[in-house]
């Protein structure tokens, strides 16, 4: 059971951290880099959508298998505890994107893209994706982190 879990849980994080690289390190330029103000949101709103929907799958999958292995080992009590710092690093991580996906992006982000498309609405555009370019640099960055406090909770 418990390498079942493992195997799962290292499988989605490498298709939900890969997708997210590839979503800032690709297709975020790409959207600005794209002149037309309506292509550039409309690019980005349709990707972001579709990504969104399998992060939160991933996210739940994630959550689901590492929770089960750290109560079939009983490591839950290393929570919060010196020794437990990478395992609960890594659960914090994992809150956040969980907050984020089923708290902000359904109701800020999405919203957000869609007001960038509506006719006259007055949105700097250019000023938003900079900030959502920097936003997910920020998601880049903290998961990375949590699969580094990952390796450091199955080895170090
Ligand atoms: C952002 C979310 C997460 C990421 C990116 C992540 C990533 C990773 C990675 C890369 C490993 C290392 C596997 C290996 O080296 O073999 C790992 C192991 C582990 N993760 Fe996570 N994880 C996340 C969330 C969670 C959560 C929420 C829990 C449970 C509270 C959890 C529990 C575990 C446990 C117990 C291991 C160690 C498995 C072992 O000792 O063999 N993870 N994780």
């Amino acid at each position: 059971m418990f390498y079942l879990m493992h195997v799962i849980h290292v499988l989605t994080v490498i298709l939900w951290i890969g997708g997210l690289a590839f979503v800032t390190m690709i297709v975020l330029p790409m959207a600005i880099k794209t002149p037309d103000a309506l292509q550039k949101a409309l690019l980005f709103q349709r990707v972001e959508h579709r990504f969104a929907n399998m992060a939160r799958v991933y996210n739940l999958i994630t959550g689901a298998s590492g929770f089960v292995m750290m109560f079939q080992m009983g490591w839950h009590n290393l929570l919060f505890t010196r020794q437990g710092i990478p395992l609960t690093f890594m659960t914090l991580i994992w809150v956040f994107w969980f907050v984020m996906l089923f708290g902000l992006e359904p109701f800020v982000i999405k919203k957000m893209l869609a007001k960038m498309m509506t006719p006259g609405k007055n949105v700097d555009i250019d000023a938003v994706f900079i900030r959502m370019n920097r936003l997910h640099w920020f998601m880049v960055a903290i998961s990375l982190a949590a699969s580094v406090a990952g390796v450091l909770t199955a080895h170090g």
